[in-house]
This record gives structure tokens, sequence and C-alpha cells, in this order.
């Protein structure tokens, strides 16, 4: 059966981190008629193509932080507020929900094929409401390209204290220079440590790069031949045990989700314990505006992944997965209701990247 929030029944989310638990709300705002529509494409617009967070010049800027800036103006309760857009993070990967027709089961869209999918809807409709916010229905907000030697420190534009796109709970000794390691998370890397080929981590700046650009490689290209091995496992309504049918044994993410994308999230979070907000976890991630062109990255991977050789590297075909669906509030603050056969062209969703190099392609260790 395929996975749908159960919005009536959303409650405190949990975080866990496995010695310590706290209960945090952060469940949108209640329907004003509890209508809910199903998302429709919007026809005949031209293509919004999101620019690197490194390459933007000032223009651009001026409009981000503008509409930024009345986005957390909002009053508190308007769902497009951008506490409450941080929130959709908090609730729907910290066991706010139940799957409906489930009350049992919680719903969490990671380390399973719901991550991708949620990820580009939630950014899609964030990035909606800024358009809407300075009045331009093609304005497409950055990503940070982390997987290219210019954009592996944290983006100059989210780095000034007065912007709105600053966030202080962040590490700070992190700040540029400092390169990230994307080999920090539990990336596939590691295991094969000894083994000649191996990605190495040393600390000089040139090693750093080869590193990351190598951790890619094996991310993007040698592990992840197969949906399975590229989006993460299966995830159904329901499954109660491990030993149902149809069922994940386990919650198990994708090369991607496991690798590079925790190991940004790590590096960007503050070293506060036990939470590390805003980006070392989930429920507070996306209080930093980081989130979001770091999303705009991991997003970029699925667009450059079906891009790849290879006949297996290709979406799922389940209805399972293409009937499984999220609830977003959009610009005009009316809830949508958004299936994962919706979002898997971004170009049918109006919007692709930015064309910059991608060095890794070249990068076989
Ligand atoms: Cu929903 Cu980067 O996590």
């Amino acid at each position: 059966v395929p996975i749908e929030p159960e919005l009536s029944s959303c409650g405190e989310s949990t975080v866990d981190t496995g010695k310590t638990c706290m209960n945090v709300p952060c469940c949108p705002p209640k329907l004003k008629d509890s209508k809910i529509i199903d998302y429709e494409p919007l026809l005949g617009r031209k293509i919004r193509y999101r620019p690197a967070a490194h390459l933007v010049d000032c223009d651009y800027l001026y409009k981000f932080e503008l509409a930024m800036e009345r986005m957390k103006a909002l009053p508190v309760d308007d769902p497009r507020n951008f506490m409450q857009q941080a929130n959709i993070h908090c609730a729907y990967c910290n066991g706010a929900y139940s799957q409906v027709g489930f009350p049992d089961q919680k719903l969490e869209v990671h380390y399973s094929w719901l991550f991708f999918p949620f990820h580009r809807m939630y950014l899609y409709f964030f990035e909606r409401i800024l358009g809407k916010l300075i009045d331009d229905p093609d304005f497409a907000m950055p990503f940070w390209n982390w997987d290219s030697p210019c954009g592996m420190t944290m983006p100059q534009i989210y780095l000034d204290p007065y912007s709105p796109l600053y966030d202080e709970n962040r590490n700070l000794e992190h700040q540029p220079d400092v390169l990230v390691n994307l080999n920090d998370g539990k990336s596939v890397v590691k295991k094969k440590k000894k083994k000649k080929e191996d990605c190495f981590n040393e600390l000089t700046k040139r090693e750093q790069i080869k590193s990351n650009l190598c951790v890619m490689y094996q991310q993007m290209i040698r592990s992840s031949k197969t949906a399975s091995c590229f989006h993460g496992a299966a995830y159904r309504a329901g499954c109660v045990s491990e030993t149902d049918i149809g069922c994940t044994p386990e919650p198990r993410g994708g090369t991607i989700e496991n690798g590079a994308h925790l190991a940004v999230h790590k590096f960007v979070g503050a070293k506060n314990p036990p939470y590390n907000e805003d980006m070392g976890n989930f429920y507070s991630a996306g209080r930093d505006p980081l989130f979001y062109a770091h999303h705009g990255n991991v997003d970029r991977m699925w667009n450059i992944w079906k891009t790849l050789p290879g006949k297996k590297r290709r979406d799922f075909d389940e209805d399972v997965w293409l009937n499984s669906s999220f609830l977003f509030y959009d610009e005009n603050a009316n809830m949508v209701r958004v299936k994962v056969r919706d979002c898997l062209d971004s170009k049918a969703l109006g919007y692709d990247y930015q064309s910059v190099d991608i060095p890794w392609l070249r990068s076989k260790p």
C-alpha cells in the first residue's frame, strides 16, 4: 500500500539520539476549510534554472534575501512562514504523522525510497512561496554545489550575520576556507579503506578535493547502478513487523543519502550536544536557510543520476512508490497533495539546474 500522511492525527515529534529524547511540536497550522487540492502541474511557464550559490550575482542575492526576509516576517501561524516551513521537515522526519489506514505506524521520509521525492517537493513549494513573496513566479533558489571544488566550502552568501540567509546555529570551525569532507557520513567508501584504489582522507586542500570527487564517483557511479542502491529501500504503508511480506526488512537509505548528504548535514550543524542544531539534526535542519541549498544539490544528483549510462539507472516503476503522497501548503496557503509520480521529472515541475562542470565524472579512483 502506498504511504500517505494522516493529517488529522498529527502529533508531537520525537527527537531521540539514543541517549536522550525530547518532544517538539511541529505540525502545520490547521486547515481553514479542510480542503486538500491534488497537485497539478503549472503549464506553459518557462523553465526556472536554479543557480549555484557560489556563482550568483548581487542582483540575484538582493531578490533572494528579500524573499527570505519576507518569509521570515509572515505571521507565525501562516503556513508559509519560515519556521512553519522548517517544521515541515521536523514533522515528516520525527514521527509527527501516522500513515493513512495505519494509525500505529509512524511516517518517516528518510532512509528509504521516499527520500528524494519528499525533499524535491518540499523544496518545490518552498521555492514557489519565495517567488510569490517577491512577485516573481520564475524565481529559482540556489543550490550548494558541494560536489565541485569551488563549491566545497559553505557558500559565502549564507555567512553574513545580518542576512536573512544566516543561521547562528552552525559549526563556526567550519567556516570558509574549511572544505567539507564528503566522506564523513556513513559512506560506502569507508568500508573498503584498505584497498589500493580507495579514496583517501588527508587534510591538505588538494587531497580533500580529490577525496570528495572520489567519494562522489563512488556514490553516484560505482555504487548506484540500480534504483534501489541510489534511492534506498522500498517502504510500504502498514508494515508492522520485519517479516511482513513486502516490507522493508530494515530502513536503508541510498548511497547519496547515507553518504555525502549526511556528511554535509554534520559539517554544518553546531557542535552542541546532544542535538547538534540546526543542520545536525533532522528536527531542526530546516531552520537553517542553507538546508534548502544543500538539498537543492541533493536533488540535482537525482537529475544527474538519471542521465548516467546503465540500463538499471532508472526510477522504480512500482505503483506503491509512484502513488505514495505528501501534503504541503502551496504559495497561496492551500494544502496540496502531491504524489511521487508527479515529481519524477524536475522539468515537468518547471525547474532545472544551472549547468556547471561535473568534475567527479572524471574522478574514477
Ligand atoms: Cu530530510 Cu537532509 O534531510
